[in-house]
């Protein structure tokens, strides 16, 4: 056999091949770890069963969201309203037009027949992971702004998922508080979200 190598040059060509390979590895997992649902989620606007328009709603009617999002002041959940908050204005405002059938139908004012209705199945656009603790009344009371977390609402035809609600950005505020109070003191202990 002759030699090609010398041993030199083999310890070399292997180095390098070795290197090919762990930048491979590398690359393949930034890629799984980037495209991974934490960086993807921000701009998250999924198409919604019947095509509510904050903007309409919330903006130009200049509904408060406490009319529908009643519990966002006195619990953990904002809560998504039931159909029978909407036709409270659509069994007399656009009671014909075909794009609200699924509220009208969604909701019958005979108690008789309530429990025959299935409510509308909103797509969920918001969420942090059950290892991490949430509280919207703890923020709300302490003077942060729904625009803070949710982006301008008010303006959005299709809610968009508008801040990354990563751990880091939780952080970020907790560190330096954005709130109308003088005195909040938000937890930057593990424990403090982690319970
Ligand atoms: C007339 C009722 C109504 C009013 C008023 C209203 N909302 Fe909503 N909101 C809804 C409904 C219905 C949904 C679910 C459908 C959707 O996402 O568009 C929703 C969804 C949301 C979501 C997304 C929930 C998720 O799935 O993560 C946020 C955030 C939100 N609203 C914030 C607000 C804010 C902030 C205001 C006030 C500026 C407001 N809403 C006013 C009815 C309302
Ligand atoms: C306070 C009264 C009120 C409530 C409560 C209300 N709406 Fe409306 N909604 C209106 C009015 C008024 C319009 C008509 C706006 C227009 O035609 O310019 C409208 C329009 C709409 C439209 C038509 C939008 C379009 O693009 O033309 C949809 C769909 C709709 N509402 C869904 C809902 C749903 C779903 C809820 C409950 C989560 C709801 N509304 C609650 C008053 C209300
Ligand atoms: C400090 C940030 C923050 C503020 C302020 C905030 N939200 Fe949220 N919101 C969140 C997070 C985080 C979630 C996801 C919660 C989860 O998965 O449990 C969420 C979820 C929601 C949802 C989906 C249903 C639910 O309860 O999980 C609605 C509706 C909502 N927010 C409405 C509002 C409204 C209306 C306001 C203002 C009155 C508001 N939020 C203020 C961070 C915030
Ligand atoms: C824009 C600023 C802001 C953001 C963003 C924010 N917080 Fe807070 N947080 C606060 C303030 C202000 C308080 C209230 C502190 C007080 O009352 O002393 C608070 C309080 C809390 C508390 C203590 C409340 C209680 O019931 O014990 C928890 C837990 C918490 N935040 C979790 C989170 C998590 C998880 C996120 C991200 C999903 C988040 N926060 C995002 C400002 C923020
Ligand atoms: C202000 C609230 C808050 C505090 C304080 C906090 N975390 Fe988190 N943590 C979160 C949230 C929210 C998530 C989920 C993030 C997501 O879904 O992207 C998370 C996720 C995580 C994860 C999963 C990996 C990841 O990055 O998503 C680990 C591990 C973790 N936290 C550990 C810790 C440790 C250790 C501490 C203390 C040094 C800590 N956390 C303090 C809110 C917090």
């Amino acid at each position: 056999m002759p030699t090609i190598f010398t041993p030199r040059a083999d310890w070399w060509l292997r180095g390098i091949g070795g290197a090919l390979i762990a930048g491979l590895v590398l690359a393949l997992g930034a890629l799984y770890y980037y495209a991974s649902p934490k960086f993807t989620r921000v701009g998250y606007a999924p198409a919604q069963p019947v095509p509510f328009s904050h903007s309409i709603h919330a903006g130009r009617l200049g509904l408060d969201c406490r009319y529908c999002h009643v519990h966002v002041e006195d619990s953990p959940h904002a809560t998504v309203p039931p159909t029978q908050t909407c036709n409270n204005c659509h069994t007399l405002v656009r009671n014909t037009d075909p794009i609200l059938s699924q509220v009208r139908e969604g909701w019958d004012p005979d108690p008789r027949k309530a429990d025959a209705k299935a409510p509308i199945p909103w797509k969920r656009v918001h969420r942090v992971p059950d290892f991490a603790y949430f509280n919207h009344a703890a923020h709300v009371k302490a003077g942060v702004d729904c625009t803070s977390c949710h982006g301008p609402i008010a303006q959005m035809d299709v809610v968009r998922h508008a801040e990354p609600l990563t751990m880091g950005w939780c952080l970020d505020c907790h560190r330096h508080p954005v709130s109308t109070e003088q005195k909040v003191n938000p937890p930057q202990s593990c424990q403090g979200c982690h319970r």
